[in-house]
């Protein structure tokens, strides 16, 4: 008789922005916790604009520490607020881009203890319409028999503006036997969630946490301001109560790191009573 292996759930939470991406985030964690039916083995978040909306203060690394996110992914923003500098050598949670040069501040992976398993997540910006950055390609390459010897389950943050690059990325990947990659950086969530290859879990983009009728989670006033003056205006979080929260969930076998699913999440909370 074959005996099956344990699954391993994990939940990654895309772009959370501003005060509005923080406070749905920890409404629907605080509604996952509190229910028996609906539980993550790991929890993983994108934080690059978690502090009104560029980077990541230290009292919000604290914050969200204490939620139940087990990991924070992050993407160009990560630098906007100045003390980053001073905690991200310390932090045991966050991780930055793996394709900035060489000694950068922070690391680009991390690997956690869960369960009886180990999961490694990687961080890596794209490189179609962005800053200049090292090879992604070349690091998964050079670098993913070691990751693999120490966790059989890998997941990727690609942080990345063109689909194209994104979707040649994860079947990239896939030839490595990476067990998911998931975009982010657009804010917007893509409809093509799939398992790549049979093994990788796989979404263009994740999406954003913050306003739902915001612009990426900025204000339509502020956003609009800039393209119709051409002037740079600065941007406001859009402070609105209907929140929007968007995820994939997915499980993978715990001793092959195989995704087994994949699945999006849209949450949308009106705050409009509890803010009165
Ligand atoms: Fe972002
Ligand atoms: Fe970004």
């Amino acid at each position: 008789m074959t005996q099956e292996n344990e699954q391993i759930k994990v939940l990654f939470l895309g772009d959370m922005v501003g005060r509005p991406g923080r406070s749905v985030v920890k409404h629907y964690l605080g509604d996952l916790f509190t229910s028996e039916n609906k539980t993550y083995d790991f929890i993983i978040a994108n934080v690059e604009n978690a502090s009104h909306g560029f980077g990541l203060t230290e009292k919000n690394h604290k914050e969200l520490g204490e939620i139940g996110i087990n990991c924070f992914t992050s993407g160009n923003h990560i630098w906007d607020k100045k003390d980053v500098y001073s905690y991200i050598n310390n932090s045991d949670k966050l991780i930055r881009p793996w394709n900035y040069p060489k000694g950068t501040y922070g690391v680009g992976y991390r690997i956690f203890d869960v369960k009886n398993t180990k999961i490694a997540v990687l961080n890596f910006l794209g490189r179609t319409f962005m800053n200049p950055v090292d090879s992604p390609w070349e690091i998964i390459q050079n670098e993913i028999e070691q990751i693999k010897a120490q966790a059989p389950i890998v997941i990727v943050d690609f942080h990345a503006e063109a689909t194209a690059e994104k979707i040649c990325f994860g079947k990239f990947c896939s030839e490595y036997k990476i067990s998911a990659v998931l975009g982010t950086h657009t804010h917007v969530q893509t409809a093509d969630e799939k398992i790549i290859n049979d093994y990788t879990a796989y979404i263009t983009d994740a999406g954003f946490c913050g306003a739902h009728n915001s612009v990426i989670g900025m204000a339509y006033e502020s956003s609009v301001k800039r393209l119709v003056t051409s002037i740079p205006e600065r941007f406001d979080i859009d402070e609105s109560p209907i929140l929007e929260l968007n995820a994939v969930e997915m499980s993978f076998d715990a001793v092959s790191g195989q995704a087994q699913s994949i699945k999006r999440i849209q949450y949308i909370k009106d705050m409009s009573e509890e803010n009165k």
